[in-house]
């Protein structure tokens, strides 16, 4: 099995990166740094790219995948979060910040991998339950997952060979929930209160846990219409 995920340096990306590794899958990982985890691993493949900056993209894709006929999966992971803060609070900068590498990059990315390799089984994009929720706080990274969302069912559309879907995983404990449990608590913003809590309590997915459900969760979700939209809490 031949697997490319983006954002395999931490967290999600990383865990589902070794699952599929020690299945025996090729797998062709991109972040901006490598985490020494995959060094022992023959078969996986690194490109250290800042996915923020577009040019060289496909250059860099083309020698990566030189040769590579099929594509089992293309994880679009990588994701960053926004300050946790009101909408009208954050600049247009910040926002185009966010938008482009949540999403546009994903647009990239797909059209240079569709050039590119001959046959892409399916494509995962990993979303988030903000994606829907609306609550106040999540800011620019709610619009983001849901214009992955939006994004992934036009390519659906668009790609009738290719199986698209958009994955929530839940809360799983990461470098993102690090950096919301730093934040003040002062009741302004009701996700801050309530994944600190989750965080204190140990109620969050550890990043292992979170890959093995996505794996099965991208099993289930070839039998759904492809460009849904699942979220794993709901399965
Ligand atoms: N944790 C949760 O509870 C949760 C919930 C719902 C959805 N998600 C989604 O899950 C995905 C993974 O997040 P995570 O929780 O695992 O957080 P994480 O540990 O911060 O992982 C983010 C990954 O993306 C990479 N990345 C970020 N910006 C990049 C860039 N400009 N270019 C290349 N790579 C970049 C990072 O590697 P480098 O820093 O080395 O580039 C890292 O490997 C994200 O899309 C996130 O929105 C997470």
């Amino acid at each position: 099995m031949n697997i490319l995920i983006t954002g395999t340096n931490s967290g999600i990306g990383n865990a589902v990166a070794r699952e599929y590794l020690e299945k025996g899958a090729r797998v062709y990982g991109i972040s901006r740094r490598f985490n020494k985890n995959l060094r022992k691993y023959a078969d996986y493949i690194h490109l250290s790219h800042d996915l923020s900056d577009h040019t060289m993209l496909e250059d860099k894709l083309t020698r990566l995948l030189e040769g590579e006929a099929v594509l089992d999966k293309v994880i679009l992971n990588a994701g960053m979060l926004t300050d946790i803060n009101d909408i009208r609070d954050t600049s247009l900068e910040a926002i185009h910040r966010v938008m482009d590498v949540n999403v546009w990059v994903n647009k990239v990315l797909l059209d240079a991998l569709f050039r590119l390799v001959p046959e892409i089984r399916q494509v995962v994009a990993i979303s988030s339950g903000a994606s829907r929720s609306g609550s106040r706080g999540w800011n620019v990274y709610a619009i983001s997952k849901a214009a992955l969302n939006m994004l992934i069912m036009l390519y659906s559309r668009e790609i009738p060979d290719t199986h698209f879907s958009a994955i929530a995983p839940g809360v799983v404990d990461t470098g993102m929930q690090d950096y919301i449990f730093t934040l003040p608590d002062n009741g302004r913003f009701q996700v801050v209160s309530r994944l600190k809590e989750m965080k204190r309590n140990r109620r969050m997915k550890d990043p292992r846990e979170a890959a093995v459900q996505l794996i099965e969760a991208m099993g289930y979700v070839l039998e759904q219409e492809s460009g849904s939209y699942i979220d794993i809490r709901e399965l």
